[in-house]
């Protein structure tokens, strides 16, 4: 095992910790993707059933992998290595890094569209929103100058350290963030005919509800709050010992759930008022919005707004992915964070031009469906789309599934519950402790298998 650098950082406080974890979890998972997911599995239903997820599976495997970080006081790879010397269970830690930076390449990209759509008014184009969105997507020079000054600054802020980088972007953004969403919200609801929206989304209707809904809000909830490769083994290692993992990592939750919530609560609203469909897919926030913030009074600031909003969630969590990596580079093969930085961050680039040309620019990436399709990737999968199902849904899910086996049974539920019960403060008593070790041990990998199973079932085969 290499040794940790003598002065390994950590979070300056538990606010800066919160933040920054809560940064990670807040992204275009919750302003993009949750959403749509909603929008196309029922409304209200899928928001039930996503809470039920997070609650019982998705918390209590959070705890897990802050704990293992924790205690480790290491990165996921050499997380494991400390519990689990020379096994093959630091391939898993090896799946975690790889993860982040396959997330990472085609994150950014992503997140690059919502910076162009910043810098230019959405609502001022003269074609319709669909038709503009498709050829700013396939406009090669575009596209990969925004994606890569996008990942230009993750890497500033990564290459600034624990505290002086990832903490203090976070203590920044996140409340600008909150006010913003806050902004678009109270437009939102106070267009005319917003009810019809807040009733679609509140009012659950069961009739929607089917096995691949269960696991699509399973999948969303896992991803939502970051977990399954290791990214909160690696925010978790920079605590310290008096720190309680489980309320700061139930405020992590619960501020991210909020986030999700509210989101919905900005789309849905508007987009009923001016007689959209809610159940777009992955159009929703770049060509719906786009027409409802064009016909809304004060709509070319709206948008602004909401794109300035999802480009600074993205950035916290993009920020995150690449931590995951240079935490590895840094404990295990002792390179500067500066090194770690700019090396990481620069193979994502590389490994995201592909995905950054796949959607229009480059055709023979374009349409990757004699290779891959079906219900959750839709008839037409670009690379970028195919990179989002294999590591934002398959990988995830295998992370998730063998790292809860390895807290759960390797290292031990009792090892574990005993570092989740070190710190100031409650301690998971009475029954929670027990309910925890069932939920670990086998609530979650049980649960996450069948996930993987439909996924690679569904759309795989
Ligand atoms: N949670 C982020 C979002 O909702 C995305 C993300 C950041 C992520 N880091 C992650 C997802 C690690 C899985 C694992 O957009």
């Amino acid at each position: 095992m290499a040794p940790s650098s003598p002065q390994r950082e950590q979070w300056s406080s538990r606010l800066g910790f919160v933040l920054a974890a809560a940064g990670s979890a807040i992204g275009l998972g919750n302003i993009w993707r949750f959403p749509f997911k909603a929008g196309d599995n029922g409304g209200g239903a899928f928001v039930l059933i996503y809470l039920a997820c997070l609650l019982f599976l998705c918390v209590p495997y959070l705890f897990a992998e802050l704990a293992l970080g924790r205690k480790s006081q290491k990165n996921p790879v050499g997380a494991i290595r400390a519990i689990r010397a020379r096994t093959p269970w630091s391939l898993v830690g090896g799946l975690c890094v790889l993860a982040g930076l396959a997330i990472l390449s085609y994150y950014a990209v992503v997140a690059g569209w919502a910076v162009g759509y910043i810098v230019h008014d959405v609502t001022a184009a003269a074609e319709p929103s669909s038709a503009a969105f498709e050829r700013f997507i396939a406009d090669p020079v575009w596209v990969v100058l925004l994606f890569g000054a996008f990942l230009f600054t993750t890497i500033g802020v990564v290459a600034g350290g624990v505290q002086r980088g990832i903490e203090r972007c976070a203590k920044i953004l996140m409340p600008v963030l909150f006010v913003l969403i806050c902004l678009v919200i109270f437009r939102a609801v106070t267009l005319p005919g917003a009810s019809a929206g807040l009733d679609f989304y509140l009012n659950p209707d069961f009739s929607k509800v089917t096995g691949l809904v269960v696991v699509e809000a399973l999948g969303q909830a896992f991803f939502s709050l970051s977990l399954g490769m290791g990214a909160m083994i690696t925010y978790g290692s920079y605590l310290p010992d008096n720190e309680n993992l489980v309320v700061s990592g139930s405020y992590v939750a619960l501020f991210d759930t909020v986030v999700a919530l509210m989101a919905g609560l900005m789309i849905f609203p508007a987009v009923f008022a001016m007689g959209q469909n809610p159940a777009e897919g992955p159009a929703l926030v770049f060509v719906v919005l786009p027409e409802v913030f064009g016909a809304m009074p004060l709509g070319s600031f709206v948008g602004l707004l909401f794109f300035l909003l999802l480009a600074i969630a993205a950035l916290t969590s993009s920020i995150s992915l690449l931590e995951v990596v240079v935490s590895y580079l840094v404990d295990e093969r002792a390179w500067t964070r500066r090194t770690a930085a700019w090396g990481a961050g620069g193979l994502a680039f590389l490994l995201g031009l592909p995905s950054a040309l796949s959607q229009g620019a480059v055709p023979a990436l374009s349409d990757l469906s004699w290779l891959v399709g079906g219900h959750l990737l839709g008839p037409r999968p670009g690379l970028l789309d195919v990179m989002d199902f294999l590591w934002g849904s398959v990988a995830l899910a295998l992370g998730a599934l063998l790292l809860s086996l390895f807290v759960g049974w390797v290292w031990g539920s009792d090892n574990a519950l005993r570092e989740l019960r070190t710190g100031r403060g409650y301690t998971l008593g009475g029954l929670a402790g027990p309910a925890w070790r069932i939920a670990i041990k086998y609530l979650c990998p049980l649960t996450i298998l069948v996930v993987l199973v439909f996924d690679v079932l569904y759309d795989v085969l």
